[in-house]
């Protein structure tokens, strides 16, 4: 095992976070159509992102990170038709990532030409390994770039400004990889950022702290999140964003620590789509809240319309069991849960808090009927079956009947190798008990 070591990060203290729960929904970023499009076997073409733009415009997205303007054609391309077309709503902002390299900015700038608002986000990676491994470079050489990468952004901004005084630029900085750098470093480098931009509580700059690769557990990333937050000058005057990567597969535990430890905003994707094991997942997390009783300010009501787009952009089928919206998250097969389902359903009222067993919110709440909740197996009680029959058809089996019909469906079940249909199972009932409709 000494092949791998624990991430190199000062030795914090275990922390006291502000938060013990989450009160509120943070500001969310789509980053979508940028970290979720460059981890795509076929990017997307500029239609495609079309598509997505305004399913998320539709979601209820006021940030959307659109691309890499100066990675390349398309990406250029879908930016100025964003703009040109005016397809912008007034009350969201695109988001464009930049390296801190001159050419790369201006063309950035270029693309973003006539924008009402827009957030430049302009990144360095400042980790131990790359600075070591891939730049050769040195702590001060390293900070040298972002400060330089911030004063491009901040002097392109003014000239664009000039050219179409209409346009507002927020700046965003990210130390990439943040999670794997010394969390001291990371806030002499924003600090050093914020030296240049000037950002005021009134009109704050974004720093957003990436696990670029996600390699430490959510609470040691809240705990370097936290240090990061109380060591930072001037907090006041910047909203603190998180962009977490799936690569352990904790990175909705991850963001929802960075909150409890003061974050304001969260970076990521739907269904997490995005590099190796994908960005965060925004759904899962949103819906996280959306359990608790607190809203998540995006409207997820309607997967079968957005997970439909995000499928078939990305060419990425959503797994079955994937948190809140995969197809089988509210069907139960074992007999004690369908029993314990129906009881609770029964005597759910409709202005009370939901409280049903192995349902952990009400499927209709996002788009997914009672039919699916419970499907008769050759597992499934007699519970399964009796619920089916009274929902659907009206049938109230008493308990003897029920115990009667039990055998007969699972034996339906068995015969057909799985799931049985409701319609097959309330036929079988008419036959099985020789009556007619
Ligand atoms: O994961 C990452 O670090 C990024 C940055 C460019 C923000 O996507
Ligand atoms: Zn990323």
């Amino acid at each position: 095992f000494a092949k791998y070591q624990p991430t190199v990060t000062p030795d914090l203290p275990d922390r006291q976070w502000p938060n013990q729960r989450l009160v509120k929904a943070p500001l969310w970023v789509s980053v979508d159509l940028r970290d979720g499009n460059q981890a795509l076997a076929n990017p997307m073409t500029v239609e495609q992102k079309l598509k997505l733009w305004h399913e998320l415009v539709k979601m209820g997205f006021k940030t959307i990170e659109v691309g890499f303007p100066s990675a390349s054609q398309v990406e250029f391309d879908f930016t100025r038709r964003l703009i040109e077309e005016n397809l912008i709503p007034e009350d969201v902002t695109i988001q464009v990532l930049v390296q801190a390299r001159e050419h790369l900015i201006k063309r950035t700038y270029e693309a973003l030409q006539g924008v009402k608002q827009a957030v430049v986000h302009v990144y360095n990676t400042t980790s131990i390994v790359q600075r070591e491994r891939v730049f050769e470079k040195s702590k001060a050489e390293i900070k040298a770039m972002a400060e330089q990468g911030a004063l491009w952004v901040k002097n392109y901004a003014q000239a664009a400004q000039q050219q179409s005084p209409v346009s507002q630029f927020i700046f965003q900085y990210s130390p990439e990889s943040f999670s794997q750098t010394e969390t001291a470093y990371a806030v002499e480098v924003c600090e050093a950022v914020m030296d240049v931009w000037l950002p005021t509580p009134e009109n704050p700059c974004i720093l957003n702290l990436p696990a670029t690769v996600e390699s430490t557990s959510p609470n040691r990333f809240a705990d370097q999140v936290e240090y990061f937050i109380r060591h930072l000058p001037n907090r006041a005057s910047a909203l603190i964003s998180i962009h977490t990567h799936n690569d352990r597969g904790c990175a909705v535990a991850a963001a929802e620590l960075a909150l409890l430890a003061g974050a304001d905003r969260i970076e990521g994707t739907l269904l997490g789509n995005g590099e190796r094991t994908g960005n965060m997942d925004i759904v899962t997390l949103a819906m996280n809240l959306y359990s608790e009783g607190i809203d998540p300010e995006l409207n997820l009501s309607n997967p079968d319309e957005w997970m439909a787009v995000v499928e078939e952009v990305t060419q990425i089928k959503t797994h079955m069991r994937h948190p809140w919206v995969g197809e089988v998250v509210y069907t139960a097969y074992s007999g004690s849960h369908q029993d314990a389902i129906r009881k609770c359903l029964l005597k759910q009222q409709a202005d009370e808090p939901w409280q049903v067993a192995y349902l952990p919110i009400d499927p209709k709440d996002v788009g997914r009927d009672y039919e699916a909740v419970i499907r008769v197996n050759s597992q499934s009680g007699k519970a399964g079956a009796a619920f089916v029959l009274e929902q659907e058809y009206g049938l109230k089996l008493p308990k003897w009947l029920q115990i009667d019909f039990a055998p007969v469906a699972q034996a339906l079940a068995e015969k057909q190798g799985g799931v049985i249909s409701h319609k097959n199972l309330y036929q079988a009932f008419l036959i099985h008990y020789a009556l007619t409709e």
